[in-house]
């Protein structure tokens, strides 16, 4: 076999199996109701759309500087300034296929061989995998005993002197929790006490629900030097096939950043990140009606979503406060049985459901949390309705 130890230590996704067969069924006709999806059911807004043909007629259509062109990198600047409060220069700033991209590059140019990277757990399923291609050590930090919240005294628990790096997501895929600001001020300060760089995963930072207040670690005293934040059109667009992620942090890093993405990719889509501009421009100089109004659908349907889980026999949820999942804890059902077979993990509860009543839903040892199961809601509120009964009709029938 010629497949290197790099590619040998790349685990495939445990999601794929059950993934696969609620594909496979719905091939065969039954009627499937997924809850699976990691992108918006919306579409991309028509002034975004427009904006990417007219790239088109332009002739907007050849090779752009690595990093992304200087309308791009104006834009995501104004953009930072606005949500996160923070000032970031054109060199302060690069743009990917994906905030995927970016968090994979900054991992490559931060990492040798042994450095240990913490992963908040429950995790979102590349994390581990990208630090283990790099080189790196994933070592995980419990969140789940406090309520999937992130704590600076964890933290300190578990780092020693070959970690280097902490990854930060919030609002949290798969939880959808949202860090306060004290959590995050307690871990900025323990960051600079042991010289810790932060990746923050700010992806979800524009779907936040009731009165939850998006944060990032990178504003606080001291962490403009050891910070990248993450963030991309991908979610708050409704733009995951556009495929354009935006990082921003020191420029040493953003350098090497662009320098590795010269000789991987290149640029990113010109006129995807025509697009993208256009798409940022309108947020930061007339406001978030586009999203306002996906964020108002989204929220309608977290919370119909999370009285129904909790009024169901052995499940039940936190309220999330951000992203578009519901992370439900399915641990009473274990020992119960669907006609005949016991489950014991979260693969089994995903596929029993799956089988017997025609609802996927992704199994938490996928985010390193086999007591869980994660929904997502963006799907319409239909859909919604029909599934949760039937999930409904699954727990009653367990015996
Ligand atoms: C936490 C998190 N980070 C990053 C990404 C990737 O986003 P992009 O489409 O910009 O690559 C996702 C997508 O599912 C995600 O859930």
């Amino acid at each position: 076999m010629f497949l290197s130890e790099k590619a040998r230590v790349i685990s495939p996704s445990p999601t794929l199996a059950v993934d696969a067969k609620a594909k496979r069924m719905k091939r065969e006709g039954y009627d499937v109701i997924s809850f699976g999806a990691g992108e918006p059911d919306f579409d991309t807004p028509d002034y975004i759309k427009s904006a990417a043909l007219s790239a088109i007629d332009r002739g907007f259509t050849k090779y752009t500087p690595v990093g992304g062109t200087k309308e791009i990198k104006n834009a995501v600047s104004d953009y930072f300034k606005k949500q996160i409060g923070i000032s970031y220069e054109h060199d302060e700033i690069t743009v990917s296929n994906g905030a995927k991209q970016c968090i994979f590059n900054a991992l490559y140019c931060l990492i040798d061989d042994g450095d240990k990277v913490l992963i908040p757990s429950p995790y979102w399923v590349s994390y581990p995998e990208m630090v283990k291609l790099c080189g790196g050590i994933p070592v995980f930090v419990p969140t789940i005993e406090e309520g999937f919240m992130l704590k600076a005294e964890t933290i300190e628990k578990i780092i020693d002197k070959q970690t280097k790096v902490l990854i930060i997501n919030s609002p949290n895929n798969p939880c959808g929790c949202v860090y306060s600001k004290e959590d995050l001020q307690h871990i900025a300060e323990l960051a600079v006490e042991k010289n810790l760089f932060v990746i923050s995963d700010e992806i979800y930072g524009e779907l936040i629900y009731d009165d939850a207040e998006h944060v990032s670690i990178a504003s606080f005293d001291n962490m403009f030097e050891r910070s990248l934040v993450v963030n991309g059109v991908s979610k708050s667009f409704a733009m995951t096939g556009w495929r354009i992620g935006f990082a921003a942090g020191p420029k040493e890093l953003i350098k090497a950043m662009e320098n590795l993405q010269s000789h991987t990719t290149s640029n990113p889509n010109s006129i995807a990140q025509s697009a993208s501009a256009e798409a940022l421009n309108v947020l930061t100089q007339k406001g978030d009606g586009v999203i306002k109004a996906m964020v108002d659908e989204f929220s309608k349907r977290r919370k119909y979503m999370v009285d129904r889980i909790n009024s169901m026999k052995y499940l039940s949820s936190t309220v999330p406060l951000g992203a578009f999942y519901v992370f439900i804890d399915i641990s009473e059902t274990f020992g119960k049985q669907c006609n005949g077979s016991t489950i014991i993990n979260s693969t089994d509860f995903a596929q029993l459901l799956l089988e017997n009543y025609h609802v996927a839903v992704v199994p938490g040892v996928a985010f390193g949390a086999d007591n869980y199961v994660r929904l997502s809601y963006a799907t319409s509120m239909e859909n919604i309705k029909r599934g949760l009964d039937r999930i409904d009709q699954f727990t009653l029938s367990l015996k």
